[in-house]
């Protein structure tokens, strides 16, 4: 039996990611089972799989003891845009707290390997430039972001915890800015906003002078990268960074959107949101040694087909 035919459990398996992940694993020929709450997943995200054999769909809240038989299991269940985590708040502590408790039981139990899909906003507001793995952080504990970034830090913290605790086979990836098709359209987040925008012929909306900087990964290589990491050796725990290092400011991205879509729209300037990070760009000289990773599409490219899939649906 091959690496690649382990029943693995994806949990968020029907959101942005999670879909596009169980999509690969299936392809390699993994048995997958894509366990979601359809807060912001949807069916339609893993419509295409839902035929196939190798594929399951459970309708379950990580929030809630899991008892299954898997071999490996992607921890990715959590709204991850402001929109969606502010909405409940206590509920997304919970999500990525009791969700990581649940499914690092679940690992000790079955003797799976599991692995945590973590975020650049461990990073807070960084005073280091780009963000390295080593460095710690600056996050605001009581602000209107910390019900996200706080609760994903105490998951790293219980991750951690069970491997020196129960020698558990741990993995954990840092994901910065990514996206691509099935990024939902309402999320608020800056590629989707500026592409409904242009696509709508709405004008495309700045906050703040549009200076600040931002790095986007493409979705294909970012779920590349969390399989590496997830086949790399026993015992490389990360945390590891996952994202693109080129930047772009906020003006940049908007010219590039209204060029790809041929859109007349016209750029304004709203104020910039509370905690709001001014710069945000990964260091992945850990993810090129250890996994033999960097990203491969250009934002020109991963761009265009996202533009595609939202003219398809909207
Ligand atoms: N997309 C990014 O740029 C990015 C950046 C950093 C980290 N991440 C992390 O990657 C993971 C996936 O993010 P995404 O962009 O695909 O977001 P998403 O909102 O599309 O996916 C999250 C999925 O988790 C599900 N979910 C939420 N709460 C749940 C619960 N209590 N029980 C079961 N399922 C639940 C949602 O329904 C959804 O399908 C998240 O953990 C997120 O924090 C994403």
């Amino acid at each position: 039996m091959g690496y690649y035919d382990n029943r693995t459990l994806v949990t968020g398996g029907a959101g942005f990611l999670g879909s596009h992940l169980c999509e690969r694993l299936v392809k390699r020929g993994a048995d997958v089972l894509c366990l979601d709450n359809l807060f912001t997943g949807s069916k339609r995200n893993v419509s295409a799989l839902l035929g196939d054999p190798r594929f399951e769909l459970m309708r379950h809240d990580v929030t809630f003891p899991l008892y299954v038989e898997v071999d490996r299991i992607y921890n990715l269940a959590c709204p991850a845009s402001p929109i969606h985590y502010q909405r409940d708040p206590v509920q997304t502590t919970k999500t990525s707290v009791h969700g990581a408790i649940n499914m690092l039981g679940l690992a000790k139990r079955v003797k799976a390997r599991i692995l945590q899909a973590s975020t650049s906003e461990v990073y807070g507001d960084p005073e280091v430039h780009p963000q390295v793995e080593s460095y710690w952080g600056r996050v605001n504990p009581v602000g209107t972001r910390s019900c996200y970034d706080e609760g994903k830090r105490c998951a790293e913290t219980l991750f951690f915890d069970y491997q020196r605790q129960n020698d558990l086979d741990i993995k954990v990836v840092r994901i910065f800015n990514t996206y691509g098709p099935r990024m939902h359209p309402d999320d608020g987040r800056v590629v989707s906003n500026f592409v409904v925008q242009a696509l709508r012929g709405q004008d495309l909306t700045i906050y703040g002078d549009g200076s600040q900087t931002r790095s986007f990964c493409y979705v294909d290589d970012l779920i590349d990268g969390m399989m590496r990491m997830m086949d790399s050796d026993k015992g490389f725990y990360g945390p590891v960074n996952l994202g693109n290092p080129g930047e772009f400011t906020m003006l940049e991205l908007a010219e590039k959107v209204l060029r790809i879509v041929g859109s007349k729209s016209r750029i304004v300037h709203r104020p910039l949101p509370p905690d709001d990070p001014r710069q945000r760009q990964p260091d992945i000289t850990l993810a090129k040694n250890k996994l033999g990773w960097e990203p491969k599409v250009g934002l020109d490219d991963g761009l265009k087909e996202t533009v595609a899939y939202f003219r398809s649906i909207l």
